[in-house]
């Protein structure tokens, strides 16, 4: 399932960090406003479980997240949504991927995996802003599927048609969230429109 997140906040919001005049602060502020946004539709569909409380009025029955959530960055640009989504969900537990994109052969190569206990009950959220020929998002998927990881959502700001149609027929089982569909990829592997190269707006390092 592909669901686009066009809420005017969120397309207001992503406007300001396309802009190439955006600064490093104003782009990691909108997106951490993004990912709080994004969080909020994503899960939507989250179980519950009845439990029985009291006010301070009568007894009634309440509700409590029946599942454990783990919220895994692809390092390092999905740390960039990391804050926002744990400010709604602050229980969640966070696990890493490190991937990079080799500039030649735009393949991914993972660096770095640490994952909390608990993937086979838990319902997965994969972050980052870019999905682009999407071969980092379906490595990352199989690296969590291998921990046991079952219920997987994929949350990404901007994707390409690319990197959409890759990760559905890679693992068509995964609920993939966007902000925007952009329209292409150049032929540097980026999206475009797109917003440029996610890691480096974030982190300043260009
Ligand atoms: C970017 C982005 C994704 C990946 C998307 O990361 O954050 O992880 O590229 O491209 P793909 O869909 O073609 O795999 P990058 O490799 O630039 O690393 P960084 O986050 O460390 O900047
Ligand atoms: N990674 C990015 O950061 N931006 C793109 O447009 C594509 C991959």
């Amino acid at each position: 399932m592909l669901t686009i997140l066009d809420h005017p906040l969120i397309k207001h919001k992503l406007t300001l960090m396309r802009k190439k005049t955006a600064s490093t602060k104003d782009f990691r502020q909108n997106l951490d406003e993004i990912a709080e946004l994004m969080a909020y539709e994503v899960c939507r569909d989250l179980p519950l479980n009845e439990i029985p409380i009291e006010t301070p009025v009568a007894p009634t029955t309440g509700y409590e997240l029946s599942k454990e959530v783990i919220i895994v960055p692809i390092l390092r640009a999905g740390v960039g949504l990391l804050d926002g989504i744990r400010e709604l969900v602050p229980t969640a537990k966070v696990g890493f991927i490190g991937m990079y994109r080799d500039e030649e052969t735009l393949e991914p190569h993972e660096y770095f995996a640490k994952f909390p206990s608990g993937m086979e009950d838990a319902i997965v959220m994969i972050v980052d802003p870019m999905l682009a020929t999407g071969g980092s998002a379906v490595d990352a998927i199989e690296a969590v599927k291998k921990r046991g990881a079952k219920n997987i959502k994929l949350v990404n700001l901007v994707g390409a048609p690319e990197g959409v149609e890759a990760v559905q027929k890679a693992h068509p089982d995964v609920d993939i969230y966007l902000a925007a569909l952009d329209e292409k990829l150049n032929e540097n592997g980026y999206i475009v429109p797109g917003l440029g190269d996610a890691g480096d707006r974030i982190f300043g390092t260009k």
